[in-house]
């Protein structure tokens, strides 16, 4: 299921993002609030439990998202600024990292590094800020959608219309909180008009 957001804030950060003028410190500033805002409007899906606290008045039972069922995942490396972010909000949840790269010439991504915590019984919370073939997120959710997880939520910043549509048409139960889906992808698979490539602005290279 894709869910493009309407926030004019979300979208007033993805056209800043664009700007070859955002340098790399400000680009990993935005996407670290991109993921928060991205993960308020996924925050319906959260796992919940009550608690009983001790305020200032005495005893009080409230509910909690249940951090401890939270397993949030980075597709290296540029989602990792946006797992800072989501870990800044919800300190208690795991951490997990894939790391994969795209071919230059096929477009295929290479997976070389996986280390994810158990999912039985968690909620994943992927994070990868693009989706351009939509090759990456669909071997990261395959390799996800085997290892028992109650559910798996996606959040990314900019997409192209036909892999996020390519992706949500193979994993319909997946929510994918996404902030701009763009029109298209050009001959090299890079998203148009997109901002580049998202990990060498993140990390100045
Ligand atoms: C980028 C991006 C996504 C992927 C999207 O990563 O961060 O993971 O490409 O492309 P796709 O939808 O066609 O698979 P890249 O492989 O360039 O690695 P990097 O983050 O290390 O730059
Ligand atoms: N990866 C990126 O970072 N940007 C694109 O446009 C496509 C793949």
């Amino acid at each position: 299921m894709i869910l493009e957001s309407g926030s004019p804030l979300l979208k007033h950060m993805v056209n800043t993002l664009r700007d070859t003028n955002c340098d790399a410190m400000r680009f990993r500033r935005i996407l670290k609030e991109a993921a928060k805002l991205l993960l308020a409007e996924a925050a319906a899906s959260l796992p919940l439990a009550e608690r009983k606290i001790t305020t200032w008045q005495g005893g009080f039972v409230g509910s909690f998202v249940d951090e401890s069922r939270i397993v949030c995942v980075s597709i290296l490396r540029a989602a990792l600024p946006m797992q800072e972010g989501i870990l800044e909000v919800l300190g208690e949840a795991q951490g997990g990292f894939l790391a994969m790269k795209r071919d230059e010439e096929t477009h295929e991504s290479r997976l070389y590094y996986d280390r994810v915590p158990d999912l039985k019984g968690k909620t994943v919370i992927l994070l990868d800020p693009m989706v351009a073939t939509g090759g990456s997120l669909r071997d990261a959710l395959s390799l996800l959608s085997r290892r028992s997880a109650d559910a798996i939520l996606s959040l990314n910043v900019i997409g192209a219309r036909e892999g996020v549509e390519r992706v949500a048409s193979e994993f319909p139960d997946v929510a994918i909180h996404i902030a701009q889906i763009d029109p298209r992808l050009d001959k090299d698979a890079y998203i148009v008009p997109g901002l580049g490539d998202a990990g060498d602005r993140a990390f100045n290279t």
